[in-house]
């Protein structure tokens, strides 16, 4: 075996310097037009098969610099699993150009296999039947890590995503948190210059999520990791990013900070009060409106884009207010308005 074939001559991931070859600086990540086309059979009738496209990602373009921290959203089918493949090289696009770290992830996948860190939240990445730490000693080889840079990386992730007593685990025995912090720790081994996450949180509970996006938070202000998230937890979003893209039929539809998705949204909050008895409906100044009353506990509607205080202070001067909290929008429903809202603007496509 040949161990001086490292992934990259020049340039320590994270130092800062731009592997540029001295044209233009690229985007960390760049799409441009990007299509992915796939050929689906449908069955139709005993015997006929009629063949027909689905366009997965329809001319996708945008970039994302080096230590962004990305949220990618859009509803079920709207590719953006697909757009995860493609920037890992699992997929090829079927037109488009698409770069990162000025790798064709297609043509170089595993060149570029040594500076990404890929989570699927819907399947892992672990070996099954081992305990963790096999799977984890596996991909030191595998990816060639320096001993060195791997129990020093073994030890600051086991460390912070409280993974001590699960290393000798096998891992189909761990719980899907649990299992889910494996896989993160294990897209991480290599110290990858990018993280691609797709749904990470999916089915955790609270404790764990919170501990997840401290994490990511955490390894990107200390690695200036980039990091590009999926998800369908809007707080995902709005405790790890800065930046968001919606996509819908693989195109994208909005690109830019998420209190703006509220905007064009026109979203709502609910403020959940609990009073010390059952009172009629709170007045509140308009568009807050309450929405239901269930005993002593009231749920009052107000635009996202708006501070609860002032209607907490409204409720609290007049009423006997005991407790209180806010729910953020389903993203979900922020997304279904934003569509409608497209819906007649654009036309629609059919595939
Ligand atoms: N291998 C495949 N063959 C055929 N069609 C596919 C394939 N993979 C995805 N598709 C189709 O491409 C579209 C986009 O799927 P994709 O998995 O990217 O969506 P998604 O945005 O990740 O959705 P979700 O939120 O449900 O995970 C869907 O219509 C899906 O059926
Ligand atoms: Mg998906």
């Amino acid at each position: 075996m040949d161990t001086t074939a490292e992934p990259e001559a020049g340039g320590e991931p994270g130092t800062g310097g731009e592997p540029g070859t001295g044209g233009e600086p690229e985007a960390f990540i760049a799409l441009d037009g990007v299509e992915k086309v796939f050929d689906v059979r449908r069955r139709k009738g005993l015997l006929r098969r009629e063949r027909h496209q689905v366009r997965a990602v329809d001319s996708l373009s945008f970039t994302v610099a080096r230590g962004e921290m990305v949220g990618y959203i859009g509803p079920n089918g709207a590719g953006k699993s697909t757009t995860i493949k493609m920037l890992t090289g699992i997929l090829t696009p079927s037109g488009g150009r698409l770069r990162v770290a000025g790798i064709d992830p297609s043509r170089e996948r595993t060149r570029l296999a040594h500076r990404i860190g890929v989570v699927f939240g819907q399947r892992t990445t672990l070996w099954w039947d081992l305990p963790l730490i096999d799977s984890y000693k596996l991909m030191h080889r595998m990816y060639r890590i320096p001993d060195g840079r791997y129990r020093e990386n073994l030890g600051r992730l086991v460390e912070l995503l409280d993974l001590g007593d699960m290393l000798e685990v096998p891992v189909r025995q761990l719980s899907l948190g649990q299992r889910m912090r494996g896989d993160i720790a294990a897209a991480l081994l290599h110290d990858p210059e990018v993280l691609y996450l797709d749904e990470p949180t999916i089915g955790l509970d609270v404790v764990s999520k919170t501990r997840v996006r401290e994490f990511l938070r955490q390894v990107n202000t200390e690695r200036s990791t980039t990091v590009l998230l999926t998800t369908h937890d809007l707080q995902d979003i709005e405790q790890v990013c800065s930046r968001v893209m919606v996509i819908d039929h693989g195109r994208l539809v909005y690109d830019g900070g998420l209190a703006g998705l509220h905007e064009v949204g026109e979203s709502e909050r609910t403020l959940v009060v609990d009073l010390e008895r059952e009172c009629p409906p709170v007045e509140v100044p308009a568009p807050a409106r309450v929405v239901r009353v269930d005993g002593p506990r009231q749920w009052v509607a107000f635009p996202a884009s708006e501070s609860a205080a002032g209607l907490v202070a409204r409720i609290a001067e007049r009423y006997p207010l005991v407790d209180l909290s806010v729910r953020e929008p389903d993203i979900e429903a922020v997304i279904a308005k934003m569509y409608a809202e497209r819906a007649g603007r654009t036309p629609t496509q059919s595939s």
